[in-house]
């Protein structure tokens, strides 16, 4: 299924265990396999950076973050993932989980019934038993056996929670039930914050929110940036990038990265619209330009 570049690989970027690269990533949906969404895809980004992909609606985005992920919707036809010295596309999602990757939904599930406090007790840890440790010598509630016991566990979520902001009835409501758009991003931020990892993905993050919530997420966000987290942020607009800072942007276009710059770009984007952008990369801007149009206040749900 992977097939894998190993004579295009630049000898220093093997040896960087703190980058994710991405190099040559062509990827198809398993439902029509003829169609190639993602065409080569080249970017690294190295933990403690914040790197924004922009792409107006359709571009790849999604498809890009799913495939990092190893969603089963999606096959990568050719190229390769180097994360701390392994071929993630190799791996199982649950792997890549437990190396630290982490993706936020786009579109968030809701579970009635499961808490979300038990439901992060139960996301760390299915994903802290490192990749070495068997099945058999590890144990959920003991530390000494890479597992967290209830006190620590509780000490663990109060302390993200009131990082985040979040109020305590919050831990007690059932995953996504009855939730905003808003409280939604915030538990996708709680996720993260309790899952501490070392390289998030997140799928716009930013859709569908007004003002105020974006500017939780952002704060979410830039509360739990530190040295070991590298921040793959997604998104369709640039308003989100007023409140987080990216080190790099990038706008995905036609399956393909057509440009890459500071955080000017992302401004630029936003005065002139994608057009500009994607004719001086050489490509046919086949949609209207995008600048004027609101967003949308409700996301459309996800395929
Ligand atoms: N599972 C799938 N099956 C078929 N087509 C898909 C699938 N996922 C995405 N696509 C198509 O690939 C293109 C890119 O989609 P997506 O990655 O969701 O873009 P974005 O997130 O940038 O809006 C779209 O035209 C979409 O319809
Ligand atoms: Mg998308």
């Amino acid at each position: 299924m992977t097939q894998t570049l190993s004579n295009t690989a630049a000898p220093e970027s093997r040896t960087d265990d703190r980058a994710l690269v991405i190099r040559d990533l062509h990827v198809v949906p398993i439902a029509e396999r003829s169609r190639e969404i993602l065409r080569g895809i080249n970017l690294t980004v190295r933990q403690g950076e914040v790197h924004a992909i922009m792409g107006r609606n359709g571009s790849g985005k999604t498809t890009l973050a799913y495939a990092l992920m190893g969603h089963p919707a999606y096959e990568v036809t050719r190229g390769e993932v180097l994360w701390k010295g392994y071929d993630l596309l190799k791996l199982s999602p649950d792997k890549r989980s437990r190396l630290g990757i982490f993706l936020a939904f786009q579109y968030p599930t809701a579970i009635p019934g499961l808490s979300v406090a038990s439901f992060l007790r139960t996301a760390l840890n299915a994903r802290s038993r490192p990749l070495d440790q068997p099945q058999s010598e590890f144990d959920p509630s003991d530390a000494t056996r890479g597992g967290i016991n209830m006190a620590d566990y509780r000490r663990l979520l109060r302390e993200k929670m009131a990082l985040l902001k979040l109020d305590d009835s919050f831990a007690a409501r059932y995953v996504n039930e009855g939730f905003s758009g808003g409280e939604k991003k915030r538990l996708e931020m709680l996720q993260m914050a309790v899952l501490a990892p070392h390289m998030a993905i997140l799928d716009e993050t930013d859709s569908g929110l007004d003002i105020d919530a974006l500017r939780i997420v952002a704060e979410g966000v830039n509360a739990q940036l530190n040295p070991d987290l590298g921040v793959l942020l997604i998104t369709h607009y640039q308003r989100i990038l007023n409140y987080i800072t990216p080190d790099r942007v990038h706008v995905l276009a036609q399956g393909q990265m057509v440009a890459s710059g500071g955080r000017e770009l992302a401004l630029r984007l936003e005065e002139e619209g994608y057009a500009p952008v994607l004719l001086e990369a050489g490509l046919e801007p086949d949609f209207e330009d995008e600048r004027k149009s609101p967003e949308p206040a409700e996301a459309p749900p996800a395929h």
